[in-house]
């Protein structure tokens, strides 16, 4: 790989699976980053991931990693409910942060965190990987730049029943520790939660990418024969309305998309399992000058393209392309308002969200 002379001397938190299969292998072959330290609790994970990867330096201790004045950013690729008081200790030690998806659990704990980032003047980036995918940042660009008002968004997630035998199949086999620090209870014990907060953040997060601002929502919960299906009707800012659908898990395979319908074009995307690394299908439809097109894209590694992208804002004060703290906190607040309307069958506008899931 080729490498840029200026690297982010990367930090990761976390020995786990997301580590495992996106971030460790992010760092090293991102063109302007490095693998510089790396971080878990449990000491046979760090030692199996040091022999793997090899950065400079491990700690057991995330407190010492903070010390490290040669760490620039770091990685938080820990359990949900860790998410905010690991970023707020490495914000507090003067680090940048790429902190996985979702920010946090609570509207409050989110606002803690995007004003402590903006406060210090530090890059708080949240793990919405699909905004790298370049067919997905393709379509944000055409949305924003060509199609004019938009009128409508319909968009879906669909996580397949096979999913796991596929990404058994494309990721590396996973390491695990019995040792490896977890928060009390089981989070995936309350299974609607944790989908919504696995899995409709990514959808969230990319409604909002397109389309802009949700003001409200209005969520309806289907559960048969184990699967879940959320139907979601938003209203954005501007006007426009969008239809979301999360499935979990749909009998066939691997199924996310979108079509944008506005004032001069359209957009159809299928989107393929991030595992793949491939670049969304994407096809904009122009009225203005009667044309077709989307981007080939050859590298749809989204996880690296998120690290690079992390990078080049914080090196060379590139506009982050990724959620920043300020959508990160909008993701969750949506989250919340969707689960509250399932709760209670209204219209939920997120202005009024606090709390949590
Ligand atoms: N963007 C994506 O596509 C995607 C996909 C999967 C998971 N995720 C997200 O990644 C996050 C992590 O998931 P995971 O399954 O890898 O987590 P995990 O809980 O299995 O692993 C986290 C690791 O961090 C270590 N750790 C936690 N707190 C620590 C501390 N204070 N000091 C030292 N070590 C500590 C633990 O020992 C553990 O080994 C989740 O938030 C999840 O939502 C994102």
């Amino acid at each position: 790989m080729k490498k840029d002379t200026q690297r982010l001397r990367v930090g990761v938190l976390g020995c786990g699976p997301i580590a495992q299969s996106a971030h460790f292998e992010s760092c090293r072959k991102g063109r302007n980053t490095e693998l510089y330290a790396i971080c878990d609790r449990a000491p046979d994970l760090l030692a199996g991931m040091q022999a793997i990867h090899r950065p400079q330096v491990v700690y057991q201790e995330y407190a010492d990693m903070l010390a490290d004045p040669h760490v620039d950013a770091v990685v938080v690729a820990t359990a949900d409910a860790f998410h905010v008081p690991l970023t707020l200790q490495a914000l507090q030690a003067g680090k940048h942060v790429l902190v996985e998806k979702p920010l946090g659990l609570t509207v409050e704990e989110c606002q803690q965190v995007a004003a402590e980032a903006r406060a210090r003047g530090l890059v708080l980036q949240v793990g919405h990987n699909k905004r790298f995918d370049p067919g997905v940042a393709y379509a944000g660009a055409f949305i924003r730049q060509e199609m004019g008002e938009v009128m409508a968004l319909k968009s879906w997630y669909r996580d397949s029943c096979y999913r796991y035998q596929m990404t058994d199949n494309l990721q590396p086999e996973m390491w695990t520790s019995a040792q490896a620090l977890h928060p009390e209870g089981n989070p995936k014990a309350d299974r609607r939660r944790y989908l919504l907060l696995a899995h409709a953040s990514h959808l969230l997060d990319t409604a909002r990418f397109l389309c802009g601002e949700i003001t409200a929502v209005q969520a309806r919960l289907v559960e048969k024969f184990g699967a879940y299906c959320w139907l979601i009707a938003a209203d954005f800012a501007d006007g426009s309305g969008g239809q979301l659908d999360l499935t979990v898990d749909v009998r066939g395979d691997w199924q996310e998309g979108f079509q944008v319908l506005g004032e001069n074009g359209s957009v159809l995307a299928d989107l393929y399992m991030p595992w793949y690394f491939k670049t969304a299908k994407v096809e904009c439809y122009s009225v203005k000058d009667g044309t077709r097109r989307g981007p080939i894209g050859g590298d749809g590694h989204s996880y690296r393209l998120q690290m690079e992208g992390f990078a080049d804002t914080i090196l060379h004060g590139v506009p982050q392309h990724g959620a920043g703290g300020e959508d990160g906190l909008a993701c969750v607040r949506a989250l919340v308002a969707v689960s509250r309307s399932v709760d209670s069958g209204q219209r939920v506008a997120l202005a009024d969200v606090t709390g949590g899931l």
